[in-house]
């Protein structure tokens, strides 16, 4: 996979230098791989960041295409002078000049046809104004650089070469330590501009993909996941995986593609609901009462009062491994008043507490000793995914909760130096969690147990190595403190007014034109913007090399095959009744038996 057959240019001016001197190279056949004029700056646009250049060239200039005009001067006080070319990106594109409308009123004779009878002979009879938003100039250790300037009229306008354009969008090319390489440029032919993105920025700044179902969104992940287990990545990464989509990255093992020089090869663990273990002494009050059925004011403040018993135990021998009983002997304590005479005095809290506490006892999922801990769910190198299709939404969100909260604490203590590789949560690596349904953990008007240590590990999680990626398909209902975190969007096909409405604000880097797409996109497009790219872009996502897992369940060919000859045969079988069934003994058609 990602070959180097394509090897990165030296980043830098020299190069962006080449793209003028027209070399079209000799595989290229197409028109757009290859740096030549398109057009001549009229003038500056509409706004400070515009200017329109004309062209008779129709086939050239697209909506969104990249173009360039070149610049001789002094780049920044003190510097000599040089020659940049400065990239802009067409947003407007108007028809000016054309052939009279009475020859397009004829129906039956080709416009071209009647424009040579009349003798009008130009080739190109269409002249188009085209406005450009100028992105700016490159520059290898600062990325783009826009001077706020107009060029002059008559400039030439080049269209961007194919290799001009992967070395400056993206920040880390192909193949390279800390590359993903998610797809190519959709205006471009098939993998003429490969997306590269910059996995430091994705894994670190956090990252969200937002579109409608059934956009591509598991899909891309996948492709995501695919690149940060590569030899030269080798992340280790979790998955909340609520819908049993992941576990097809089984074919990560033993996948020729993902084979290091060194022996490397990727490991894949997938944990069904029956592995998950979380120990009850790591949640907290508000996680146990996520999980209680309904409580009264009363027997909050009796389990909150426990809770402070239990800390009490805590504070004398560093990490209290309490369990459900402990819990409920705290309980009792703390329901207990003592009266004026010195009786103590049982309240009524405690006997309910009691049963609810012994019905979460028997939760599969919440053990007294067994634990995941955070590095046996997160190494280099390895997948983990925690399959959580068949767990109720409450029990869902308290896993979650704590196996973050426990995750985030192992990544900081372990920082910070706290704890050493004898304590179960030493984590020396920084780690990338994947969140599906990300809107239902941190929903943006409501309560949710995961919210508080979301934010958290979104605001802070940079400073400590843990990286998240969040996806959703209502990204209108996911807390903006949270998205606003996610510096890198994968933004895919959106129809929903109020969710395209909610991006306008929550993910402006992604820039108006671009965003104006979102409901014309199709199946695997997707807008790449924010801290993984030098510039947004319109990416076709590439395709898998593991199996994509979220496969809608096709309902009329199952409908059919319901019947297809053979099935009618084995249900007829099934439903005979059996040699010898002993019918009910029945008196007046009731049952005696
Ligand atoms: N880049 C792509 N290339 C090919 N097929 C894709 C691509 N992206 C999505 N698909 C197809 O589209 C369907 C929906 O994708 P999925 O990722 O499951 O959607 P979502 O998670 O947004 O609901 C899948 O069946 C998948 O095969
Ligand atoms: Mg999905």
């Amino acid at each position: 996979m990602a070959p180097l057959d394509n090897p990165p240019n030296p980043a830098g001016l020299a190069t962006a230098e080449l793209a003028i001197a027209d070399s079209p190279s000799p595989s290229r056949t197409s028109l757009s791989h290859t740096s030549h004029i398109v057009g001549t700056v009229k003038g500056p646009g509409e706004d400070g960041n515009q200017y329109v250049f004309i062209t008779a060239d129709k086939r050239q200039v697209k909506f969104g295409e990249y173009v360039y005009y070149s610049l001789t001067q002094s780049f920044s006080p003190g510097r000599p002078i040089e020659k940049r070319n400065i990239l802009g990106k067409i947003s407007g594109l108007t028809l000016i000049e054309h052939l009279p409308d009475r020859l397009f009123a004829d129906t039956e004779t080709s416009p071209e046809l009647i424009a040579a009878l009349v003798g009008f002979t130009h080739a190109n009879p269409e002249i188009y104004e085209v406005t450009v938003d100028v992105v700016g100039y490159f520059d290898p250790n600062l990325g783009f650089l826009n001077l706020r300037k107009a060029p002059d009229p008559g400039a030439k306008v080049y269209i961007a070469e194919d290799a001009m354009l992967q070395r400056i969008l993206n920040k880390k090319q192909w193949g390279e330590i800390g590359s993903a390489q998610i797809g190519s440029l959709l205006l471009r032919e098939q993998d003429a501009v490969q997306v590269t993105l910059d996995v430091k920025e994705l894994v670190s700044t956090h990252m969200a993909i937002l579109a409608g179902t059934g956009s591509g969104k598991s899909y891309t992940a996948g492709v995501l996941i695919e690149e940060l287990l590569a030899p030269y990545n080798r992340a280790a990464v979790l998955i909340f995986d609520p819908h049993g989509e992941y576990k097809t990255l089984e074919d990560l093992r033993g996948h020729p593609a993902f084979q290091g020089d060194d022996g490397y090869a990727p490991k894949v663990q997938i944990l069904t609901p029956d592995d998950i273990r979380i120990r009850i002494s790591s949640l907290d009050y508000y996680d146990i009462l996520t999980l209680l059925p309904m409580t009264s004011d009363r027997q909050q403040a009796i389990l909150s009062k426990a809770f402070a018993i239990l800390k009490k135990h805590k504070r004398g021998g560093g990490d209290y491994r309490w369990d459900v009983q402990d819990l409920i002997a705290a309980v009792y304590q703390a329901d207990t008043s003592v009266d004026e005479e010195g009786n103590e005095k049982k309240g009524s809290s405690a006997e309910a507490l009691e049963w609810k506490l012994g019905q979460m006892e028997r939760s599969p999922y919440f053990h007294a000793m067994e634990h995941l801990t955070p590095p046996g769910l997160l190494q280099p190198g390895q997948v983990t995914v925690l399959q959580m299709s068949e767990i109720s939404q409450e029990e869902q969100q308290v896993i979650c909760a704590a196996i973050l909260r426990q995750t985030y604490h192992a990544r900081l203590n372990t920082q910070k130096e706290n704890i050493g590789p004898e304590d179960e949560n030493y984590l020396p690596y920084p780690v990338f969690v994947l969140l599906e349904e990300a809107h239902r953990f941190a929903p943006a008007h409501e309560p949710a147990r995961c919210k508080q240590v979301l934010r958290t590990i979104l605001g802070e999680g940079r400073k400590f190595g843990m990286g998240m990626g969040l996806i959703t398909q209502r990204p209108g209902k996911i807390d903006s403190d949270v998205l606003s975190q996610c510096m890198s969007q994968f933004l895919m096909r959106i129809v929903n007014p109020v969710d395209q409405e909610s991006l306008k604000h929550g993910v402006e880097a992604a820039g108006r034109d671009l965003l104006q797409e979102l409901p014309s996109l199709t199946k695997g497009q997707v807008i790449v913007s924010g801290a993984c790219i030098n510039t947004p872009v319109l990416c076709q996502v590439r395709q898998r090399l593991t199996t994509h897992g979220g496969t809608t369940l096709n309902a009329p060919e199952l409908w059919m095959s319901h019947f297809s000859a053979h099935r009618q045969a084995a249900r007829a079988v099934k439903a005979a009744p059996l040699a010898g069934r002993k019918q009910a003994r029945t008196h007046r058609g009731v049952s005696i038996e």
